[in-house]
């Protein structure tokens, strides 16, 4: 089956010219072309051609006329698969509390195991799957999901047989993260050593032959996991085929961005506190640094230095990081807007980061993120003529269309 998507005013192919990434001042280039339309054959991309040169017919014809096209957004970080609410806890920041005081005291991601390990595999199913739709309302069609709030084996597994239901269950692309070692559950608090045995001995083994996970996710922070944890955790993880990815830098520089680089990280995530020399060091290698501006906002705090970063060379992505405690924002609209003005990021850079770099930091920029020949036809179609509205419009959904493997599965 051949269809035609065809008369958008643009397409904006975020092409990367067969690299399948984009590193510093390329990012600026997403490529927009004018006046053409996209030919797809079994869910790939077949052609680009000029709407002026279309002689034939095809067994479909999509009109997209006064619309943009994107390739369909990527949302590398996010803790989707939460319960319960931590409204309190926000009302205590809102008085002035901050979120690593909270966590001292046992709060913040301790709050939602609680609710987490309460409610059944199938209530939890039903509460996370409305999340996943409000997702590909915004054309996104790659959703990453970490487990991490969980911390016991059953609950874990709990969370990743959840995420797996919803990827068998959603036509989108959704990709799993064992995070175990988000932070230390109530009963080790002072027991590091006996929940790093359960990590490394029965968690990632378990996972790893079931598929339940693709990679393996450390919080490397002073309330959760020091470096020399997070670095036995890496050994075990890469032991058991995992992907590596890293939450560093946030509150403090403890040496995840340097554990990252020595261990491949396909990502170093969040940075907020990143020092010079890990910036250059990041900006040397192929470790995406995924940027989460939304924390930033949501706890009223620094924002990781995007400038310096893309300025330096380093492959950027942006994400929502959608959690209950530390972004509750599940908008990758405003999360380009935010990066746009609160992170100077110019709105091409923006889009870069949400679609092939966020690709990359999830192992998939070979087959999605941009609109190149040969890729998946995942596109999200926005209702303007002017692609810089999507930034502009901050935190108002212009997407209209979703389109996974060249089906529509979102029109509004
Ligand atoms: O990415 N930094 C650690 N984890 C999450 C927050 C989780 C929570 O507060 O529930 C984050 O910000
Ligand atoms: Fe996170």
């Amino acid at each position: 089956m051949i269809t035609l998507y065809k008369n958008p005013s643009c397409i904006v192919t975020v092409d990367t010219k067969g690299k399948s990434y984009k590193r510093g001042k390329e990012m600026n280039n997403i490529f927009p072309l004018y006046d053409h339309s996209i030919v797809v054959e079994d869910g790939f991309i077949k052609d680009i051609i000029p709407s002026n040169s279309i002689s034939k017919k095809y067994d479909e014809e999509i009109d997209l006329a006064e619309k943009i096209i994107l390739p369909g957004l990527v949302d590398c970080h996010t803790h989707t698969a939460f319960a319960g609410s931590r409204a309190e806890e926000f009302r205590l920041k809102l008085a002035g509390t901050d979120y690593e005081e909270i966590a001292r005291m046992g709060g913040v991601i301790n709050t939602t195991v609680s609710s987490v390990r309460e409610i059944t595999e199938d209530d939890f199913y039903k509460l996370v799957a409305p999340r996943i739709k409000y997702f590909i309302s915004q054309g996104i069609t790659t959703l990453e999901i970490k487990s991490g709030y969980g911390l016991d084996f059953e609950n874990e597994i709990k969370i990743l047989r959840v995420i797996k239901k919803l990827n068998d269950n959603f036509p989108i692309d959704i990709a799993a993260t064992f995070l175990g070692a988000h932070t230390f559950p109530k009963e080790y608090k002072t027991k590091h050593n006996g929940y790093i045995d359960i990590i490394l001995n029965k968690m990632l083994p378990y996972i790893s032959q079931n598929n339940l996970a693709e990679y393996c996710d450390v919080f490397c922070e002073k309330t959760a996991f020091n470096i020399f944890e997070t670095e036995k955790i890496f050994d075990a993880a890469k032991h058991n085929n995992f992907k590596l990815k890293l939450h560093t830098d946030q509150f403090n520089s403890l040496g995840g961005v340097g554990l990252a680089l020595k261990y491949k990280a396909l990502s170093a995530e969040h940075l907020e506190v990143i020092n010079e020399d890990d910036v250059k060091k990041l900006a040397e290698s192929d470790t995406v640094a995924v940027l989460l501006p939304g924390v930033s906002f949501f706890l009223d705090y620094q924002y990781a230095p995007a400038r310096t970063l893309i300025d330096s060379d380093a492959v950027v992505a942006l994400s929502s990081d959608y959690n209950p405690g530390s972004s509750h924002i599940a908008n990758i609209n405003l999360i380009m807007s935010l990066a746009a003005l609160k992170m100077k990021m110019s709105i091409e850079e923006t889009i870069s980061a949400v679609t092939i770099n966020a690709a990359k930091a999830l192992n998939r920029n070979q087959f999605a993120g941009s609109i190149e020949i040969g890729k998946h036809a995942d596109f999200a179609v926005f209702d303007t003529d002017d692609y810089a509205d999507i930034v502009y419009n901050i935190g108002k959904n212009l997407c209209t269309t979703t389109i996974k493997d060249g089906k529509i599965i979102y029109n509004n």
